[in-house]
């Protein structure tokens, strides 16, 4: 069996592939396999272990011959066509669950540094243009008490609740289907877009990657917000018009914005939304904890092994594929 690792993985958890399998891993530690050597690589690939940096498409399939099992070191699919996957009777494995606590974190943390306006004030002192305490110096957001809107109520939304709970916030949420047992359990409400937007003094994108989300939020849908209101995104770039953000947040219409995903990744130092104070920008790390990214490598191999063998994957994302 051979197996292809798109990226490089250090970890102890491969001492569960067994000793005769071929691994073919790119070595490079912060570069994504070209897509040439992708190609060439995978054609006698039974297994490919794989992220959101490789794009899976009909090209990608028609050069897998024998591919057994394509497995995800995430939870998004959106750079895998699923459809294709499974008319090629591959299951395609994701890592759901392991990082919802650790993505709900990073928004909060987003929502904490545009709130208190923390990168701005660090380069202040950075610049050495700190005096003496101010009465308003950096005066900023306050968390606690305030509305979270919540744009997706999957996994990481019902933490991200939680968490908001834990701070006495008021948390509503608009989702593609309404759902009433998420609302008793969680004290949520449920509000449609335009409502949420025109509420919420935190607004956190989790709407996954789709044909349905892209620019779900454009110049119209910021405008509903509020001059006070936070905007965060830790779910995919595509759901944002950027340009309607830069745009939003030059004319001081939103207070600011934070984001861990961008429509072009990686986002370059010449991007006009890195010029504002009142955007903050991280790069895509959303499970980025230690823990969690171990959990990830963990799951993503097993669901590699038991492809290769034929049993059901611990976490499918075409579950057609076993029909
Ligand atoms: C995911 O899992 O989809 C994240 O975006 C990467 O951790």
């Amino acid at each position: 069996m051979k197996i292809l690792f798109t990226r490089s993985i250090q970890s102890p958890m491969l001492s569960m592939i067994p000793e005769d399998y071929e691994v073919v891993m790119w070595k490079e530690e912060n570069s994504v396999m070209p897509r040439n050597e992708l190609l060439k690589e995978v054609a006698d690939a039974d297994a490919i272990f794989t992220n959101v940096t490789d794009l899976l498409d009909k090209e990608f399939f028609e050069h897998a011959k024998k591919l057994k099992i394509v497995s995800l070191m995430a939870v998004g699919f959106d750079n895998v066509d699923i459809q294709e996957a499974t008319k090629c009777g591959i299951p395609v494995g994701h890592t759901p669950d392991v990082l919802s606590e650790a993505v709900a974190e990073l928004a909060l943390t987003l929502m904490f540094a545009c709130a208190r306006r923390v990168v701005e004030s660090m380069q202040f002192i950075k610049d050495n243009k700190w005096e003496s305490w101010g009465p308003y110096l950096f005066a900023g957001q306050k968390i606690s008490g305030a509305k979270l809107g919540i744009i997706g109520m999957g996994r990481i939304g019902k933490i991200l609740a939680q968490q908001a709970k834990a701070l006495n916030m008021d948390v509503v949420y608009y989702n593609r289907r309404r759902n009433p047992q998420t609302e008793t359990e969680l004290d949520v409400e449920y509000r449609d877009l335009e409502s949420l937007l025109k509420e919420s003094d935190y607004v956190v994108m989790l709407a996954p990657a789709s044909q349905e989300t892209y620019h779900m939020m454009g110049y119209e849908q910021f405008a509903f917000m509020k001059p006070t209101s936070v905007f965060v995104n830790v779910s995919r770039g595509s759901t944002v018009n950027e340009k309607d953000l830069y745009k939003i947040l030059s004319e001081k219409k939103i207070f600011a914005a934070g984001l861990d995903v961008f429509e072009e990744e990686p986002i370059r130092k010449e991007h006009p939304l890195l010029t504002l104070d009142n955007l903050i920008a991280v790069p895509h790390i959303g499970s980025g904890t230690q823990e969690t990214r171990d959990k990830m490598v963990e799951i993503a191999l097993k669901n590699m092994l038991k492809g290769l063998n034929g049993e059901r994957l611990l976490h499918t994302v075409n579950e057609e594929v076993y029909e």
